[in-house]
C-alpha cells in the first residue's frame, strides 16, 4: 500500500471540517501518518519552549477498554484505533529539566550563552512567582491543550478524525496507566476515521460576541 504523506486537506478545510467524532470505524491509522501527526502536533509553542506535554499512545484493545471504563464508558474510546492520554508534566520546573531544554536550544543554535543565562534566571522565577497562573497544573494544562489543538488540526489535514474529551476520572486514568503523581491528565484524544453520517456542525457565536476592541466588552469595528 502506498501512503500519501502530504496532507489531503488544506488548513482552512481542516479547521472547518474538524468535528468532535463520537463514533469511529475499525480502520487503523497507518503508522507513518500517526507518526507525522505526532511530529507536527508537538510543533505547538510553549513558554520558554519547555514543552510540558506528554502523551500515552493507547492502541491495544484491552487498554482502550480499560480507558473507556475510566471515561464514563464513552464508546469512542473503545472504538478509535488510537487514543492519546494527553498529560502535562509539572516536573518541567525542575532545574535539571530546564538545563536539558537550554541544551536542546543550544544544539540547534537557537540559544546562545547569554540567553541561556536569561533562561536560568527567568524560568525558576516564573514558576516561583506565578505572575499569570495559579498553579503549575494550570500552566501545564495551558500548554498541553495547545498541543492537542495542533494535533486535532494536523490529524484532520491527513483525513484523521478526533474527539477531545474531558469526560474521564483523572485519578482512575492515572492509576490504570502508571502516570506519575507530578503529571496531570488534561484530556483524552481518540484518533481515527469517523463513521458516517458525520457529526453536524454545532455553530459558533458571532464574532462580535467573542472579539472585543481595545478593552473588554467594547465593540470591535473592522
Ligand atoms: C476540552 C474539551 C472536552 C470535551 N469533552 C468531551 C467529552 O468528554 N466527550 C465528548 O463526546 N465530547 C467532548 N468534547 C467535544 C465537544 O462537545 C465539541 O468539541 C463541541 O460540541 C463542538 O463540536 P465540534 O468540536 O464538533 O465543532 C470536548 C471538547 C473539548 C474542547
Amino acid at each position: 500500500m502506498t501512503i500519501e504523506m502530504h496532507p489531503s486537506m488544506g488548513l482552512k478545510d481542516a479547521i472547518e471540517q474538524r468535528r468532535a467524532a463520537r463514533a469511529f470505524r475499525k480502520e487503523a491509522i497507518p503508522d507513518a501518518i500517526l507518526q507525522e501527526i505526532m511530529r507536527l502536533g508537538v510543533r505547538a509553542p510553549s513558554g520558554y519552549n519547555l514543552q510540558p506535554w506528554r502523551f500515552v499512545v493507547v492502541r491495544e484493545q484491552e487498554n482502550k477498554d480499560k480507558l473507556k471504563a475510566c471515561a464514563f464508558d464513552q464508546p469512542q474510546v473503545g472504538q478509535a484505533p488510537v487514543v492519546l492520554i494527553c498529560c502535562g508534566d509539572r516536573r518541567v520546573a525542575n532545574s535539571d529539566y530546564i538545563e536539558s531544554i537550554i541544551q536542546q536550544g543550544m544544539d540547534v543554535g537557537a540559544v546562545n550563552d547569554k540567553y541561556a543565562e536569561v533562561m536560568r534566571g527567568a524560568i525558576p522565577s516564573l514558576f516561583e512567582n506565578k505572575p499569570n497562573f495559579d498553579s503549575m497544573q494550570v500552566w501545564t494544562n495551558r500548554h498541553t491543550m495547545l498541543a492537542v489543538a495542533h494535533l486535532m488540526i494536523v490529524a484532520k489535514s491527513f483525513g484523521v478524525d478526533s474527539c477531545p474529551m474531558e469526560g474521564f476520572v483523572a485519578s482512575q486514568v492515572k492509576e490504570a496507566f502508571n502516570i506519575p503523581k507530578e503529571v496531570d491528565v488534561c484530556c483524552l484524544l481518540p484518533l481515527g476515521y469517523a463513521t458516517e453520517p458525520f457529526k453536524q456542525y454545532g455553530g459558533r457565536m458571532e464574532l462580535e460576541q467573542v472579539y472585543f476592541g481595545e478593552s473588554y466588552g467594547k465593540q470591535l469595528t473592522l
